[in-house]
């Protein structure tokens, strides 16, 4: 009887034990899992990437309006010259940059945009036309037509690269304004 008696509270004081390291444990987890800390930072998180995005829309919208003025050709060209153009498939292949100096760029920048009937925001010296014909007009021609398709056509409307970077940036455009629906 003695022995029964010790038996039962010994199985009842393993029970205690192993029941108040249950609760203690969870209490633990309990306090180390920050389950909310966690859901705000996620939070954060996706306020500062809607805020970049927004932010990356916003700088979208104003290059796209800008895309067709002047200035925006301008810089354009002198770009190309200043650094080539490897993005099209041109039979006369690639460009090059650095045909003319700094200083001379822009000047013949200017008399790209009025060969193609643009007015070059930026007043130049004509000595301009010299430039363009001794140093590129080898590939483009003489009248900036591109000699029948082997080199670009620098009198379009719209050179191809800014046709090109108006597809992209379109295209960027929507996909964060489609990824940005129904986000509060
Ligand atoms: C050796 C031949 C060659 C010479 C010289 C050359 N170009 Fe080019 N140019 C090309 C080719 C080829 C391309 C297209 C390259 C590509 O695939 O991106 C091009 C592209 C361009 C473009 C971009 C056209 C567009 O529609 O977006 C401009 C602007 C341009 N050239 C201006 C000039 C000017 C100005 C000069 C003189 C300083 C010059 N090039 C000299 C071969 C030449």
């Amino acid at each position: 009887m003695e022995n029964g008696r010790t038996l039962q509270s010994v199985v009842i004081a393993v029970l205690l034990g192993v029941l108040a390291v249950g609760v203690i444990r969870s209490c633990w987890q309990y306090r180390t899992v920050p389950q909310r800390t966690s859901g705000e930072k996620l939070q954060n998180n996706d306020s500062r990437s809607q805020k970049s995005s927004a932010a990356r829309r916003e700088s979208i919208r104003r290059e796209l309006s800008a895309l067709h003025s002047p200035e925006y050709l301008y810089r354009y060209i002198v770009k190309v010259i200043e650094k080539g153009s490897h993005q099209f498939d041109f039979p006369g292949g690639t460009m090059e940059g650095g045909y003319l100096s700094a200083d001379l760029a822009p000047r013949v920048a200017c008399y790209v945009m009025e060969l193609g009937g643009h007015p070059c925001p930026h007043s130049y010296p004509k000595d301009a036309a010299m430039y363009f014909s001794s140093v590129c007009a080898g590939c483009h021609g003489s009248d900036g037509k591109g000699l029948h398709g082997s080199y670009p056509d620098l009198t379009r409307p719209t050179l191809l690269g800014i046709e090109k970077r108006e597809e992209v940036l379109q295209s960027e455009l929507s996909r964060l304004e489609h990824s940005a629906q129904g986000v509060p």
